[in-house]
């Protein structure tokens, strides 16, 4: 292994890696695929996997949260390159534990992984870069929080600081809810990640996302998506980790991605350099697009999910390359080809979810979508128990299908949803609507 000396590389011309995908879900198997296809890998593991990953690698029982395990399973199996998916072992140091120990792996440091882990500093060092994002403060007494927003009136956004898998943040639009959600944080329903409080000024626009490779100062920009959040269709109801998601996002034209590279996303490497956390990892860019641009909703130190889910069917070069480039510190004479089709993603979830859902659901019909092209079913939360594909979690299958425009794309995907046979499930059929029906 070349870890050691600082750089991950093949021992000889010819040879292929092992590597290690940390996760379980949508965006993990999407990655496990993607990488499945590189003419470097050898082996894939995945820590824990599920069901539909076990078809691309060899599923393992560990936690992401169990860094040790982790660290010892990468030495005894000799892994060459660990990618890590979610944000909570990267929080967790992770990639500190694995690079000390002599393995590559990709994703940012604890310490640079403050951009999601935290996001009073991740407001703190847009501010202090001149990054355009909300007005805000940050609290870390309730009461304090609560005579603010009484003092500012709605509508108003509450963040817990921390993780919160999504759980964190209340778009208030009166005072009452927001009191409401000082009060829940006050309580300790989301625990530590709720330790500090930051209060928001309302953006009002549409939302997009952007993602970026980085390393250090360099920047190698991916592409756009935009992801439906709430449960509900016409975007109502609670939020969940995302029902569905397109990729390119039409409303990210070129000068518009200029700007975000511009303004937002270099800046932000160059201040991470800067103040000593410099950044290795993919970058998701959380924007509003206001009317005096873009302006910085949230960072999240990963691939999105289901974002991931839809870029990387459209990346026509080697991802795996790619991670390693980014890791390896090669990214300046990097290129990426991109198809020109639009890719789109329904995600199926228990019903139920956000809230309360039963799992153990049998699901059905996966080899009537084999039969159609340009249509890929991630799994999310399945287990697959004898030769039955169960349900295990709240967002279970993500149907990807590719066109070449949005709407092509999503007619494919729901033909494909409508030859899933699962009882427990539902999904919402409005994945795409700004842009079909501005078509
Ligand atoms: P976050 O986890 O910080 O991205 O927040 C989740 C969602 O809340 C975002 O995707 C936005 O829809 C919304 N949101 C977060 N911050 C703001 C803000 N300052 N203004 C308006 N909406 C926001
Ligand atoms: N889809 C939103 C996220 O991955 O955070």
């Amino acid at each position: 292994m070349f870890a050691g000396f600082g750089y991950t590389g093949l021992r000889e011309i010819g040879e292929t890696m092992k590597i290690l995908v940390v996760g379980s879900g949508g965006r993990e198997h999407a990655l496990c695929w993607a990488i499945a296809a590189s003419p470097i890998c050898d082996v894939i593991y995945c820590a824990p996997g599920n069901a539909g990953i076990r078809n691309e690698a060899v599923c393992t029982p560990i936690s992401p949260s169990d860094i040790d395990g982790l660290v010892v399973f990468s030495k005894e199996k000799d892994i060459d390159f660990v990618v890590v998916g979610p944000e909570a072992p990267l929080a967790a140091g992770l990639v500190d534990r694995l690079e000390a120990a002599g393995i590559a792996a990709f994703g940012p440091t604890a310490k640079a992984a403050q951009l999601e882990s935290s996001k009073g500093f991740a407001r703190d060092l847009c501010k202090r870069h001149g990054v355009p994002g909300p007005d805000y403060v940050r609290f870390t007494e309730p009461a304090a929080a609560l005579k603010y927003v009484q003092s500012c009136g709605a509508p108003i956004v509450v963040k817990a600081d921390g993780l919160a898998a999504g759980k964190g943040v209340t778009v208030a639009a009166t005072v009452s809810e927001a009191e409401a959600a000082i009060a829940e944080i006050a309580d300790g329903r989301l625990g530590v990640a709720g330790s500090e409080i930051v209060i928001e000024e309302c953006l009002l626009g549409e939302e997009a996302s952007f993602f970026a490779l980085i390393h250090g100062e360099t920047v190698l920009p991916l592409a756009g998506a935009q992801d439906h959040k709430r449960v509900g269709e016409g975007d109502v109801g609670p939020n969940t980790g995302g029902m569905g998601a397109y990729s390119p996002a039409p409303i990210i034209t070129e000068s518009l991605e200029k700007q975000i590279l511009e303004e937002i996303v270099t800046p932000v490497a160059r201040a991470m350099v800067y103040e000593g956390y410099p950044y290795t990892g993919v970058l998701y860019a959380g924007v509003m697009i206001t009317e005096t641009g873009p302006k910085v909703l949230e960072f999240n130190v990963r691939f999105g999910d289901p974002e991931c889910q839809v870029l990387l069917p459209r990346l026509r070069s080697d991802l795996l390359s790619a991670l390693i480039a980014t890791r390896d510190g090669e990214l300046t004479h990097f290129d990426l080809r991109w198809s020109q089709d639009a890719a789109l993603c329904v995600v199926m979830a228990t019903k139920g979810y956000p809230q309360t859902y039963e799992t153990g659901s049998e699901i059905k019909g996966f080899e009537l979508i084999d039969n159609l092209d340009d249509v890929i079913v991630f799994h999310a939360g399945t287990s697959m128990e004898k030769d039955k594909i169960l349900a295990t979690g709240g967002r279970v299958l993500g149907i990807t299908a590719l066109g070449s425009t949005v709407g092509e794309a999503r007619s494919l995907a729901y033909q494909a949803v409508d030859l899933v046979d699962w009882d427990s499930g539902f999904c919402r059929r409005d994945i795409g609507w700004r842009v079909t029906s501005s078509a």
